[in-house]
């Protein structure tokens, strides 16, 4: 076992994303483990990623790694970490958590206080590796172990770092619930092209490579979004007949309500979940 071994707890869609994006990126199989109670997940597992050790219990497949990555439900997590607490003590890991809305007390808690914790938020797009993960780092955690966790996380897209660990309920808001509002854009774009007379194929493939040109030019260019939308609008045209339907709609506000909605309910769900005994 290598100090950069990594083990991965919980075998479903994030952990497979993680592995996939881990060994593209050149991390050596034999460095990586995974955990999963379920039979056909192992031998999936094990057939997806040669080289990588498949374990059904969770403290063998953790033992002698420095870095674990929790990657079960928000529910899964208590019993995940209660079955890794005797580990903890032994190796003093560096946790990683991808659950949403588990505080690091918990964790923490959960693990008998022998760990030191990273929670991350990473989103839907990480599954391809597209995704954007928030990272928060508990005080005891050095500049190595931040280091560590983010080149872990960076197998699946882009990075940020919070400083303060209630800002993940915005993010939970916003990055990770946010995959959905562009598909819910998608959705109604299309619906309104066909509402125009334009054929269903032909609405999708509209839709689709606007919302993806239009997302790459704000991605890579230099410009500020609203200075770029300023551009596309000229005085008396169609794009700004559109856009005032829009402002008139208040289109801005109900936006900005639907993810204070989704903040105020990631907080309720962090106060179902977590605990700290
Ligand atoms: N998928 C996403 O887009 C996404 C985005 C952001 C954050 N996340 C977070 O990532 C975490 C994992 O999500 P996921 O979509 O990968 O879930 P998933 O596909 O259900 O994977 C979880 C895996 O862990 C296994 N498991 C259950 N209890 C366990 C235990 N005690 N010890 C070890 N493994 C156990 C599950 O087995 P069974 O199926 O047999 O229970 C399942 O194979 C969640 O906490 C979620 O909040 C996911």
């Amino acid at each position: 076992m290598t100090t950069d071994s990594l083990a991965i707890i919980g075998g479903g869609h994030m952990a497979r994303a993680l592995l996939g994006g881990l060994l593209q990126r050149g991390w050596p199989p034999a460095s990586l483990r995974v955990a999963d109670p379920s039979v056909q997940a192992r031998d999936y597992l094990g057939k997806r990623f040669a080289g990588v050790a498949v374990f059904e219990d969770n403290a063998t497949a953790a033992a002698g790694a420095p870095v674990w990555l929790l990657a079960v439900k928000p529910q899964q997590m208590r019993p995940a970490c209660r079955s890794l607490a005797g580990a903890a003590i032994q190796a003093r890991p560096l946790v990683i958590s991808v659950a949403a809305g588990i505080p690091t007390d918990s964790i923490a808690g959960w693990l008998d206080g022998a760990a030191t914790v990273v929670r991350s938020m990473p989103n839907r797009p990480a599954l391809i590796g597209c995704g954007i993960t928030a990272l928060f780092a508990r005080p005891d955690v050095d500049a190595a172990g931040r280091e560590r966790a983010a080149a872990v996380m960076s197998a699946v897209g882009e990075h940020v770092w919070l400083e303060d660990e209630s800002l993940m309920d915005a993010v939970t808001a916003v990055s990770g619930s946010g995959p959905a509002y562009v598909f819910l854009l998608i959705e109604m774009l299309e619906s309104a092209a066909r509402a125009e007379g334009l054929d269903a194929t032909t609405a999708r493939q509209l839709a689709l490579a606007t919302v993806a040109g239009a997302a790459r030019m704000a991605h890579e260019g230099d410009e500020e979004p609203a200075v770029m939308r300023e551009q596309v609008t000229s005085p008396g045209g169609t794009t700004a007949a559109a856009l005032s339907v829009l402002e008139a709609g208040d289109f801005r506000d109900v936006f900005r309500r639907a993810i204070h909605a989704a903040t105020l309910r990631s907080r309720e769900l962090a106060r179902d979940f977590g605990d700290e005994t």
